[in-house]
């Protein structure tokens, strides 16, 4: 039986990566400072999958730390979810987001490199095709950033990339993910937005709940069939499905190769809203402000490459998003 470090694997991809790892027969071990997550939720991945997961709370940035969890374990592969993740805080905290997910990324390949474990899935997102190229998004075009959250996905990859020219022993797959909703379908675990959400599902599901009166429609203006701005929402689960399959790819193939996780469909902020209302079965009332700053009209993935490396695609539908979104949020109105 393989042995997967999970980082950041009590955050919101993580735990659903892990459940998905525990039910095809892996051992998994998570690393997770929570600094966005609740030790609880170790307890939940076990509720679902009956299975205990070995739980170190522990900082990347901790060197010493980290090397230990390689020396207490045999660890055949890492899945590294840990990193700060808000766009709008990394462009006040810039220093903490470089120093949070470089350095953090870099402490962890040398644990890997001295543990001569060299298997590596790195959350990368789709942010990396910045605002030049166009939809769908394809693994080849050129990668840049508008943030400094962003600029971290770039340099990882890159750093990531580098690692795999100086040895050719690494296998890297960056997963480049469209945007994640939904929650696993026990409603057992989820997204957990601290504060006022700052993404649109997470957003809609506190209106629902009648937290936030509104929803802000940023823009309707945009080049889109209906004005609002459409994004490729991916349900988690088969999220983390994806990256089982990336496990197996990195098992099988040296070197770096990045590949997008999406469903290759677009839903328009109004499409979502709709579905969400079939959901939760209650008007969500919405107020069209200016568009937000840095936002584009379209994203989407080119889906191909996944399905080709990985024989993988997405199943789940914007329907089967919002309810299991809503199960999550009405069975956790607190959170987790
Ligand atoms: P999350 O915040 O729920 O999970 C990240 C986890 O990492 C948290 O539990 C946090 O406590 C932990 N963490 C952060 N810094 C750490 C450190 N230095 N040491 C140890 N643990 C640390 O986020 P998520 O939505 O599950 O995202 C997981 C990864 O996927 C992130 O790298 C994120 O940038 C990337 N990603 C997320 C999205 C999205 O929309 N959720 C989209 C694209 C990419
Ligand atoms: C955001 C991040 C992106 C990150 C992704 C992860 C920004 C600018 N971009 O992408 O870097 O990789 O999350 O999921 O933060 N919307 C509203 N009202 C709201 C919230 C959102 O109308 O209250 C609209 C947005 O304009 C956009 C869509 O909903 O058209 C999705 O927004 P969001 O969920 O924030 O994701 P992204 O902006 O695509």
């Amino acid at each position: 039986m393989q042995t997967i470090l999970v980082t950041g694997g009590t955050g919101f991809i993580g735990s659903h990566t892990c459940v998905e790892l525990i039910q095809a027969g892996y051992d998994v071990v998570i690393l997770d400072n929570l600094s966005n997550s609740k030790e609880s939720c170790v307890d939940r991945i076990k509720e679902i999958t009956g299975v205990g997961v070995k739980f170190y709370k522990a900082d990347l940035l901790d060197l010493e730390s980290t090397k230990r969890i390689f020396d207490e374990n045999k660890i055949d592969s890492v899945i590294h979810f840990a990193g700060l993740k808000a766009v709008g805080e990394s462009v006040e905290k810039p220093l903490e987001y470089y120093e949070n997910n470089i350095g953090g990324t870099i402490n962890l390949i040398k644990a890997m490199r001295d543990a001569n474990c060299k298997s590596i899935v790195f959350s990368s997102s789709a942010t990396v095709y910045g605002v030049n190229n166009k939809v769908p998004y394809t693994e080849e075009m050129t990668t840049s950033a508008t943030n400094p959250y962003g600029y971290t996905k770039v340099m990882i990859e890159q750093i990531l990339n580098d690692m795999t020219v100086s040895d050719k022993d690494w296998s890297v797959v960056a997963l480049r993910y469209f945007n994640p909703i939904g929650a696993h379908e026990s409603g057992l675990i989820g997204e957990n937005p601290n504060g006022i959400p700052n993404n649109l599902v997470p957003y809609i599901a506190q209106v629902a709940l009648g937290k936030l009166e509104h929803l802000r429609v940023f823009g309707d203006d945009y080049e889109t069939p209906d004005g609002t701005g459409v994004r490729d929402y991916i349900h988690v689960t088969d999220l983390a499905k994806g990256h089982l399959a990336a496990l197996e790819y990195a098992a099988e193939n040296k070197g770096f190769q990045p590949i997008n996780l999406g469903t290759g469909n677009g839903s328009s902020v109004m499409e979502v809203v709709k579905a969400y209302e079939k959901a939760c079965g209650k008007n969500i009332p919405v107020v069209v402000t200016p568009r937000r700053a840095g936002d584009i009209a379209e994203s989407y993935a080119e889906t191909s490459l996944a399905k080709k490396l990985l024989g993988w695609e997405a199943k789940l539908d914007i329907s089967k998003m919002c309810e299991d979104s809503w199960n999550f949020t009405m069975k956790n109105p607190e959170g987790m």
